[in-house]
């Protein structure tokens, strides 16, 4: 193939167009450009890694979007590598937003973030946003470990770029989360605990994703596998390197499974972090094998996202662990976390909105303990104690997502390593309330507020938008492309 229009696009030579838009129950993918410039080494980017990029002409990219705006279908996803690599990214996304407005739709648009330039990435995701297009992105990272990094043949945007660009983001009430990979040459349990806190510490949700020997990558050639000892089984999933062990691996895979409950479903979010800042408590460090329910959660959370007997009990349970396990005090502040926790909790029957009283303002405690997180980026809790805080009120506002009705949620396959299920990537549980965690999808427009208006007072303000582009040429493109005839489904 000389250039990429050589390759007809199924969209405009009609290949759908005998499709009701009702069959397009999942996303429509669009590619911008293929290939990859980098070289990591878990990856076989359809064997276009360490490759030129090559674009696909803009007008016919601007097509094909046309062509999806005018069946009206809500979900897209972006096929490119690294959205955000070069400025023509932002082109191709003020063309998007353009059909945002004529048809209604994208209403979700997945991509994946360029890994080490960030230049352009706020443009394009202020853009959507502006639009009401829900945005699912990672800033991926894989691991933060130099050792690991350098054995895979990545390289990360620096972590002070990295926390920058979070406290970006969170200034601008954007979707913030980060990918993870369990199981790479040069990784340590003690370098995936450390990524896992470094992501807690700096309120980043995480997507922890099971390493796979894919067959045309660089980590499947024998050198690279005997190089760094790589075991894998029978489907290519890594059980073991010559820096980890398949012991530590079970730890791996165990502590995934603790902190997607505990923090990314959110289970002990609040309490973890009053045990960390009050009491110098990782929670990471203690095994609740003693706890029936905190046990059961760790075991079957993720075939079953219920309440384990009641979250009365169950935090009841966690109460005593905290005494008995980490020698926490009794006191009114522990009593404000675990009630809060527990209100914070979808439930059958809820009324919401809901106001609790507190002994001790826990919303002002977390928001002085993160204010830099919004300012420098950096992870430096004051730690002012929160019994130091005088009494208040917390509201949960609503349940945008219908979590309180759904009684019981399974998932299909939660124990297939080859084929992530959604309760790793996607799992969540959290109500409207003024500190929800920055999900894709809680935002605005799906009717999460309460964290609206959280930039804390001081930080100094977000700089002006560079200026629009003239959206006249674009226009015109999309003019040129709405003469074919529309679809009688639209
Ligand atoms: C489609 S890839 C995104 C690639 C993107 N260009 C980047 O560098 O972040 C999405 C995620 O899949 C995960 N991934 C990539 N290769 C993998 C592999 N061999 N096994 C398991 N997960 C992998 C990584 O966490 C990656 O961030
Ligand atoms: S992981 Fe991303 S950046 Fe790395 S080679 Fe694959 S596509 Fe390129």
């Amino acid at each position: 193939v000389k250039t990429l229009d050589d390759l007809p696009s199924p969209y405009l030579t009609g290949e759908f167009d005998h499709l009701p838009a009702a069959a397009w129950v999942r996303e429509i993918t669009l590619e911008t450009n293929r290939g990859c410039p980098y070289g990591c080494t878990f990856c076989d980017w359809g064997s276009s890694t360490l490759s030129r990029l090559r674009m696909f002409p803009l007008d016919r990219v601007v097509a094909e979007m046309d062509w999806a705006g005018r069946r009206g279908l809500r979900a897209w996803v972006l096929g490119d590598a690294n959205t955000g690599i070069m400025s023509r990214d932002v082109e191709v996304i003020e063309a998007m937003v353009e059909v945002r407005h004529r048809y209604g739709v994208p209403r979700n648009l997945g991509f994946n973030v360029a890994k080490n330039t960030t230049k352009h990435l706020t443009a394009i995701v202020d853009r959507l946003t502006e639009a009401s297009i829900v945005v699912h992105l990672s800033l991926a990272l894989q691991s933060t470990d130099e050792v690991t990094l350098e054995a895979v043949r990545r390289t990360n945007i620096s972590t002070e770029h990295y926390t920058a660009l979070a406290a970006s983001f969170r200034r601008r009430a954007l979707p913030l989360q980060a990918d993870l990979m369990l199981g790479l040459p040069g990784q340590t349990l003690d370098s995936f605990t450390g990524d896992l806190q470094f992501l807690t510490d700096h309120e980043i949700p995480a997507r922890i994703w099971i390493t796979q020997l894919l067959p045309n990558s660089p980590m499947n050639h024998p050198d690279y596998r005997s190089e760094y000892a790589v075991v894998a089984d029978e489907h290519g999933v890594v059980q073991s390197t010559s820096t980890f062990t398949a012991e530590d691996r079970h730890q791996m895979m165990r502590l995934r499974h603790a902190y997607t409950v505990f923090e990314r479903f959110g289970l002990l979010r609040q309490v973890s972090r009053f045990v960390q800042w009050d009491h110098g408590v990782e929670m990471t460090e203690r095994d609740p094998n003693r706890y029936p329910l905190l046990n059961w959660v760790l075991r079957y959370f993720d075939y079953y996202q219920t309440r384990p007997f009641g979250w009365r009990s169950f935090y009841d349970e966690v109460r005593r662990f905290l005494v008995d396990e980490l020698g926490i005090p009794l006191s009114s502040a522990l009593d404000d976390v675990l009630q809060l926790q527990a209100f914070l909790m979808p439930a059958p029957g809820r009324q919401l909105p809901a106001t609790i009283g507190l002994h001790h303002d826990y919303v002002a405690y977390v928001k002085d303990n993160t204010a830099s997180l919004w300012s420098s980026g950096h992870s430096e809790p004051i730690k002012q104690p929160l019994a130091d805080y005088p009494s208040a009120t917390v509201t949960v506002l609503s349940d945008p997502m219908g979590y309180c009705n759904r009684v019981e949620d399974r998932s299909v396959d939660p124990r297939n390593e080859t084929m992530t299920d959604a309760f790793w990537m996607a799992g969540h549980f959290e109500l409207d309330w003024p500190l929800v965690a920055p999900y894709p999808g809680v935002n605005e427009g799906m009717g999460y507020r309460g964290h609206l208006g959280r930039t804390p007072a001081g930080v100094v303000e977000e700089p002006e938008a560079p200026d629009r582009r003239d959206m006249q040429e674009i226009r015109l493109r999309l003019g040129r492309t709405a003469s074919a005839p529309p679809s009688d489904d639209t």
